[in-house]
């Protein structure tokens, strides 16, 4: 088995990625340093860092670390370890489970995203679902790389782990973007099915981003999943405080990956040339919010709020079905499956309205009756996605009759 993309990086990052790498920084080198002196010798004068102090120590907020602050990369990681079971042996590379050394705290998973397609798609082809969140594709040819899109089910909705295969060699694909529980359509995969993408990565050498900023809301009673546990040489995963604590606003987001070289190295300095640091003020919110749920796992209890969080959004999910399904339309992404994770469904339009997914969102929002996004901006025409994560229980009954109205209208 040749040596997977992750244990050779330098092979596989481009030039001027390498480049920014090698190249000193001497700012923050310089403040590390001088940090260390003042804890020594107090009287040291500080003339390196560009920012205003003394004038109210109470308003300063200072920059950070570009890695993010130190505690919130050791949370996350041990979060990970606990949640995902990554203890134990299961990572090679780190034997002992995840440390702080293995987590690079960006500014959501959205800079994870960009900052990572401009480390690997640089000039190189990247697979995407065809049912994906839309904003891939602009980080993609924002790095100057190419996208297809595969087919990840069949008609069956089973995992077509053949037809990915095929995509992959036919288009020489180097990034392969997975993103289990999915947004849009909610679809979830079993352990066994996240085996299958791991020994297809193995396989054919590809390097997968794995997008799991949902992997914690599922619905179907199934212990969560990280790629990173099947496939660690070759899959890079990319979480967020957004969804699972409800801080989309804090922007923060988190890359995890097994070989520290990537969340350690490369990052640092990738980090810094992007955005210096990331939001101090959210991060130390987020820390706030994972530490009693991460004291919960630790205790091997199921962690408050993040089940609060989920509990509802499963019963939102069920409730909109029902409505949707009322009114004619039906689930789509995985046939045969129910959504079962995230904050969306997309829905194909029901037999009584003629038109497009674009005419339909259109019509209902002037309609006064729902607002949604056509499922043509995610690779899924003729569909419409909906989010229950900003529906209440009573939004949705609401919904309800609001499409009974809307129908009747067009009769
Ligand atoms: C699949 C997916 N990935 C990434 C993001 C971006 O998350 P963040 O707010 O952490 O940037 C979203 C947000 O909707 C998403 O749905």
């Amino acid at each position: 088995m040749p040596v997977p993309p992750l244990e050779r990086l330098s092979d596989v990052l481009p030039e001027e990625i390498r480049g920014i790498v090698r190249r000193d920084t001497p700012i923050p080198t310089i403040a590390e340093r001088a940090k260390a002196k003042k804890r020594d010798v107090p009287t040291l004068v500080r003339g390196d860092i560009g920012q205003i102090v003394g004038v109210d120590d109470e308003l300063e907020v200072l920059y950070g670390p570009p890695l993010g602050l130190e505690a919130l990369r050791a949370v996350v990681a041990e979060t990970y370890n606990l949640a995902f079971d990554l203890g134990g042996g299961a990572l090679e590379s780190a034997p002992q489970g995840l440390t702080a050394s293995n987590v690079a705290v960006c500014t959501g998973a959205a800079e994870a995203l960009s900052i990572l397609f401009r480390c690997f798609a640089s000039g190189k082809t990247v697979a995407l679902p065809r049912a994906h969140w839309e904003n891939y594709r602009n980080g993609v040819e924002m790095a100057g790389g190419r996208v297809v899109f595969v087919d990840f089910f069949d008609d069956h909705g089973r995992l077509d782990v053949a037809a990915i295969a095929r995509g992959i060699e036919a288009e020489d694909v180097a990034v392969l973007v997975v993103n289990f529980p999915c947004n849009p359509t909610g679809a979830v995969l079993d352990e066994e099915e996240f085996r299958e993408l791991a020994r297809l990565a193995e396989r054919s050498g590809v390097i997968v981003l794995a997008d799991e900023v949902y992997a914690r809301i599922r619905f179907d009673g199934c212990a969560p999943q990280t790629l990173l546990k099947f496939a660690p040489g070759h899959a890079v995963s990319i979480s967020s405080a957004s969804k699972e604590y409800l801080h989309p606003g804090a922007r923060i987001g988190y890359v995890v990956c097994a070989h520290e070289e990537l969340t350690n190295q490369v990052l640092r300095k990738l980090i810094r040339a992007n955005t210096a640091s990331p939001n101090v003020l959210g991060q130390r919110r987020v820390l706030e919010l994972m530490q009693p749920d991460l004291e919960d796992l630790r205790a091997g209890r199921e962690p408050q709020l993040l089940t609060r969080i989920r509990d509802e959004v499963a019963a939102r999910c069920e409730l909109l079905l029902e409505v949707l399904e009322r009114h004619g339309f039906t689930p789509v992404g995985r046939a045969g499956h129910r959504p079962m994770g995230t904050i969306f469904l997309t829905a194909a339009l029901p037999d009584w309205w003629n038109g497009d997914d674009i005419s339909f969102s259109k019509a209902a929002i002037e309609a006064g009756c729902v607002s949604s996004v056509p499922g043509s901006a995610f690779g899924l025409d003729g569909s419409i996605r909906l989010s229950f994560g900003a529906m209440t229980r009573d939004d949705i009954r609401q919904l309800d009759r609001n499409l009974s109205e809307f129908r009747a209208s067009l009769a």
